[in-house]
């Protein structure tokens, strides 16, 4: 039975709705030799700032039970090399999400500016989560007016489908998820990694040399799974479901639970071919159940009478 896959996310016309999470994922190409980055129905940058940066120092990655704890600190080659070197590197066909991030507001939206010049960015998502930096992040995905003030901003600076990241270190994911849809969001992804920390016992010290991590991987898929619900039921415009996703029904589940589209994260880390093979395995499941359409799926959680 052929399966419809097309989603339209926001304005993003995907041809499946199967994307990689930003920062594990590299620039798309070094993933390349794996799979081919067509079968995808995009794929998103690390998130990219105005100049480059070099991120935190070592160790910023450990592992956790099912799953890892990272603070990177937002390493990545700038808009301009993005745009110079990154983006030609990708085949035509391939939708590239460029990722924002930025340590004040005006950064961000010149940063949104400069990538809506190029007619290879499909879209952008803002990165209004990041846990381990010590400015910006956190306060604007914690803060609902910071999150309004940046929104705004943003969706000024472009015209292109805008997709805002969430933090999920936030008592209402629903009350977040209403301020960008005011602000004029096209669409929400979320989840973000949960704020985290671990301990090397024979040291007494974090693992992490910043202390504080961001926990991901399959530990964190059910707090996904909630936030994609009660977010979607709060908002009219689609939501991109993140966290924890290993398998195709993984995937299916964050549908079910609302979600438009869905990015595979660290699951790229044990397969780098993943997100390729939970996008075959989205159509395997829904061809052996009479699905015709993933779309068909989206939103059909039944309560319990
Ligand atoms: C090593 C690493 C780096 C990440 N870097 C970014 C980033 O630059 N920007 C961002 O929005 N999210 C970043 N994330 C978060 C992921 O995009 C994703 O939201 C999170 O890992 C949850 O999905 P997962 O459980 O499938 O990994 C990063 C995650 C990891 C593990």
């Amino acid at each position: 039975m052929s399966v419809d896959t097309s989603v339209d996310l926001g304005g993003l016309r995907l041809r499946n709705p199967v994307l990689t999470a930003s920062g594990t994922f590299g620039y798309g190409a070094e993933f390349a030799p794996f799979l081919d980055l067509r079968r995808l129905g995009g794929i998103v940058s690390k998130s990219l700032t105005l100049e480059p940066r070099s991120g935190n120092l070592p160790h910023r990655i450990a592992e956790a039970h099912a799953g890892m704890l990272n603070a990177i600190g937002l390493e990545n080659v700038g808009v301009d090399a993005f745009i110079r070197e990154k983006i030609p590197a990708l085949a035509a066909e391939v939708v590239i999400v460029a990722s924002v991030f930025g340590r004040e507001i005006d950064e961000y939206a010149q940063a949104c500016e400069r990538l809506s010049e190029s007619p290879r960015v499909a879209g952008l998502e803002v990165n209004a989560s990041c846990p381990h930096v010590r400015s910006g992040g956190i306060e604007f995905g914690q803060n609902p007016q910071l999150l309004a003030s940046l929104v705004r901003a943003v969706r000024r600076a472009s015209a292109k489908p805008l997709l805002v990241k969430l933090s999920p270190n936030v008592t209402s994911i629903a009350e977040m998820a209403k301020v960008c849809e005011a602000e004029g969001a096209d669409a929400i992804s979320l989840i973000n990694t949960l704020q985290a920390l671990d301990v090397d016992l024979e040291t007494r010290r974090p693992k992490l040399r910043n202390g504080l991590g961001g926990l991901s991987g399959p530990a964190i898929l059910p707090v996904a799974l909630r936030m994609v619900w009660q977010a979607s039921r709060a908002v009219s415009i689609p939501v991109c479901g993140i966290g924890g996703i290993m398998t195709a029904e993984d995937a299916v589940k964050f549908l079910v639970c609302g979600a438009t589209a869905v990015q595979v994260g660290t699951a790229s880390y044990l397969n780098p071919a993943a997100a390729g093979e939970i996008a075959d395995g989205m159509v395997d499941w829904a061809s052996r159940r009479g699905v015709s359409r993933l779309a068909d799926l989206i939103g059909t959680l039944q309560p319990w009478s």
